[in-house]
């Protein structure tokens, strides 16, 4: 039997001439050619109002964070099935996590429980868009309007993605994605902040540029660079930004590949969830994904153990996901005493499959043949 990997990272080819483009330019920190190629791709294919290149979606999130003005006690919303940069992003600047539950159905942050959870020390609300699915965004961006809050899209996920229309990323105040190895298109590590709203563009410059104008300053807009307000490291080389650049290039190509697998899993696993052995996250047609990944949702946590050693013994990897950020050895102390539990059930039923665009119709074939072997043998009982 063929061994299948979970994740392997897509490579056009071209990337290694783009970053010996990059080293031939001589200019190889950040901000350089292909660092604004990159950042006015996403501006125009997506629409989004201001792109920053970032070494990381955490980056690009504790971008988000200081631009929010987070104070020592302010609140921030954070759903609890999340990776951990989601909430740590905050906590860095002292915001107190009030952790949300995922919907019953899908990991997204249940909208409908958001407003109990604002008090008057509600600053934001970051929504994570699990597997590139959108989260109810109407709902959540009338809450933030009404109470005046800011949104943070945590779109690590979720580039090439649709809400009614509207490209995930584009619709709250910022937005961050990631191009780790085991995203969409990817730089390795990578990130991308998009600036929505237009008071922030000045700021995100200069907290990205460790606290200095030196963007004006490139542009002979200021004749010296200053330290002008806090900041970091926050923008990648353009080595990096040439790797990206290949993958940008072939962004079609790799997404109707992964759509293909996406829609094949679906198929093939339709009729294990009609006959309730398994839940599939639903996707509404008013949510265009991009086949970040396919998830399952197995009856209990012991069914899940024996099924990833089902396929592991038939040499298929599948990994479990995010644990519940409430119950983290870090944070528990600090959450309250209500029970999420969407986010526990997330935490120990999901289960992702093997998952990139050179996956075979053989391969899938294979994953979903040995879970349907499994669930019509006695190995999960
Ligand atoms: C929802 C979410 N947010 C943020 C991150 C962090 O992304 P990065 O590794 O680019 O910092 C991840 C990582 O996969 C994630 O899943």
């Amino acid at each position: 039997m063929k061994k299948i990997p979970f994740n392997k990272p897509y490579i056009t080819g071209q990337e290694i001439r783009y970053i010996s483009e990059a080293i031939a330019s001589s200019s190889l920190a950040g901000d350089g050619v292909f660092t604004k190629k990159c950042q006015a791709f996403f501006e125009h294919h997506y629409g989004f109002n201001k792109c920053l290149l970032t070494t990381s979606c955490t980056d690009a999130l504790e971008m988000a964070a200081i631009l929010f003005d987070i104070q020592p006690g302010d609140e921030v919303i954070v759903p609890s099935f999340t990776f951990v940069s989601t909430a740590n992003a905050f906590v860095l600047r002292g915001a107190k996590i009030v952790f949300a539950d995922s919907e019953e159905y899908s990991p997204n942050i249940d909208a409908s429980k958001i407003e109990s959870l604002i008090t008057p020390k509600t600053k934001a609300i970051v929504v994570v868009h699990y597997g590139g699915i959108a989260c109810e965004m109407d709902e959540i961006m009338d809450i933030a309007q009404r109470h005046k809050l800011y949104v943070v899209e945590d779109a690590a996920q979720a580039i090439d993605s649709f809400y009614k229309g509207k490209p995930l990323g584009s619709i709250g105040h910022l937005a961050a994605f990631s191009f780790h190895e085991t995203k969409n298109i990817v730089s390795g590590e990578g990130g991308l902040l998009v600036i929505n709203d237009e008071q922030f563009f000045e700021r995100a410059e200069i907290i990205r540029e460790k606290g200095t104008n030196r963007g004006m300053f490139s542009r002979g807009e200021v004749n010296k660079y200053e330290w002008t307000d806090v900041g970091s490291s926050f923008l990648p080389s353009d080595m990096i930004a040439a790797f990206l650049w290949a993958q940008i290039e072939q962004i079609e190509q790799i997404q109707s590949q992964r759509q293909k697998v996406w829609l094949q899993y679906h198929q093939q696993l339709q009729p294990l969830a009609d006959n309730q052995k398994i839940g599939l996250l639903p996707v509404a047609f008013t949510k265009q994904h991009n086949a970040n990944l396919f998830c399952i949702i197995t009856q209990s946590a012991e069914e899940r153990t024996q099924l990833i050693a089902f396929l592991k013994h038939r040499h298929i990897a599948s990994a479990f996901h995010y644990l519940s950020l409430h119950k983290s050895p870090f944070y528990a102390r600090y959450h309250d005493s209500r029970i999420l539990k969407n986010a526990d059930k997330f935490t120990e039923r999901l289960l992702r499959l093997p998952f990139y665009s050179e996956l075979t119709t053989e391969d899938v074939f294979q994953v979903t043949e040995s879970i349907n072997a499994f669930y019509s043998s006695n190995a999960h009982q």
